[in-house]
């Protein structure tokens, strides 16, 4: 037993030294304490903060969110990446709003089964809104566990994941689970970092298996190396009077309803125009159309959880409108861009262009 029992105390005594002041700290609110858990998933404090605020000030209550059309949830969400998140969490506030009478679930079991919440989610805002006994368990307690108690289980197997598990509901102060869960977040977050912790100015380092070891930076073990599958996305920029073309996504797949240029997907990089035009998808837009190329974009790099996506911007122009509405595509301004979300490799490309060429 010995240190898991003095462990709160000292998390405590180093949250108390800390100031790391957050909107979401301290309120009661389970629609903006889901809100921010929503919106912090697989995202840094600091990336998921401005978020938080903007999606607060246009959707103070659920209701409001639960009536607002898709588009603009989408474009709110836009630059945040894992776009699933965002149609779980409207189609959830609709649940709540139109189901529930604007009731929010308050018990663990309720809350997890709410679309877009996992066991990390369901236990912090059972923990904060409710002050239900569930310990948060994710990448940071992963890493804060591991090194304090030398855990050389990998975290990423299932005997580490039960491990883990347990020891995390062993060690959660189950009269102040939201205080609890606050403080381990925040430690994990700003003192016991993934690269660099703050060993030499630490409350837990006479404790620490692992700094004992002189061993922190392996720690936590992991068995399996991420693969990323690469992806080759050429847009087609197709330029006609000021106007360009794109369409929604819609297939289940990444960025589903963002929208795009019209894309020809290859397994390799194309460098030729010829490649391009001997695609099925070219052949079905574009045979015997005339288009001028006018230039290529520099290669995009994005990368997602499970992809690499290289993108590329071929840019046309075209002597007269084309049919492709059967293809579900809309001619827009090109000034008017700004106002559909779309994918931040598109983003880039037209912050870019917008930059240097003036041109959206
Ligand atoms: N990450 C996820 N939830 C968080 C919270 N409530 N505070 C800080 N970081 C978080």
């Amino acid at each position: 037993m010995g240190f898991k029992k003095d462990f709160k105390d000292k998390l405590y005594a180093w949250s108390q030294t800390v100031h790391r002041p957050l909107p979401w700290k301290g309120i009661d609110d389970p629609y903006l304490i889901w809100l921010s858990e929503i919106l912090l998933q697989q995202t840094r404090v600091d990336q998921g903060l401005p978020y938080y605020l903007k999606f607060k000030e246009h959707y103070p209550t659920v209701e409001d969110m639960a009536n607002a059309p898709e588009d603009d949830i989408m474009k709110l969400w836009e630059g945040l990446g894992y776009y699933s998140r965002a149609r779980n969490m409207h189609a959830t506030a609709k649940y709540i709003a139109l189901e529930r009478n604007g009731i929010f679930p308050n018990t663990y079991r309720e809350i997890l089964d709410l679309k877009g919440v996992g066991p990390y989610t369901a236990a912090a805002i059972a923990s904060f809104a409710f002050n239900l006994p569930h310990a948060v368990v994710d990448g940071n307690v992963y890493r804060v566990l591991a090194r304090i108690f030398a855990i050389d289980t990998p975290s990423d197997s299932t005997e580490g994941k039960k491990q883990f598990a347990e020891l995390a509901h062993e060690l959660l102060d189950k009269e102040n689970p939201g205080k609890y869960n606050q403080a381990i977040m925040d430690f994990g977050a700003t003192q016991c970092t993934p690269k660099n912790p703050a060993c030499s100015d630490c409350v837990m380092s006479d404790h620490c298996q692992a700094f004992a070891k002189q061993a922190v930076a392996q720690y936590p073990i992991k068995t399996k190396k991420l693969k990323r599958k690469k992806r080759y996305f050429n847009y087609l920029v197709l330029n006609i009077d000021g106007q360009v073309y794109i369409r929604k996504r819609t297939q289940k797949d990444i960025w589903q309803k963002l929208y795009e240029f019209p894309l020809i997907e290859t397994t390799e990089e194309i460098s030729e125009l010829g490649d391009l035009e001997k695609s099925e998808a070219w052949q079905q837009w574009l045979h015997e159309q005339p288009v001028k190329i006018d230039r290529k974009s520099k290669p995009y790099k994005q990368t997602l959880t499970h992809q690499l996506i290289h993108a590329c911007f071929w840019e046309f122009h075209l002597d007269a409108a084309i049919n492709l509405t059967d293809f579900d595509f809309q001619l827009v301004d090109r000034k008017n861009l700004r106002k559909f979300a779309f994918p931040k490799i598109i983003d880039w490309y037209l912050g870019d262009k917008s930059l240097y060429l003036n041109l959206f």
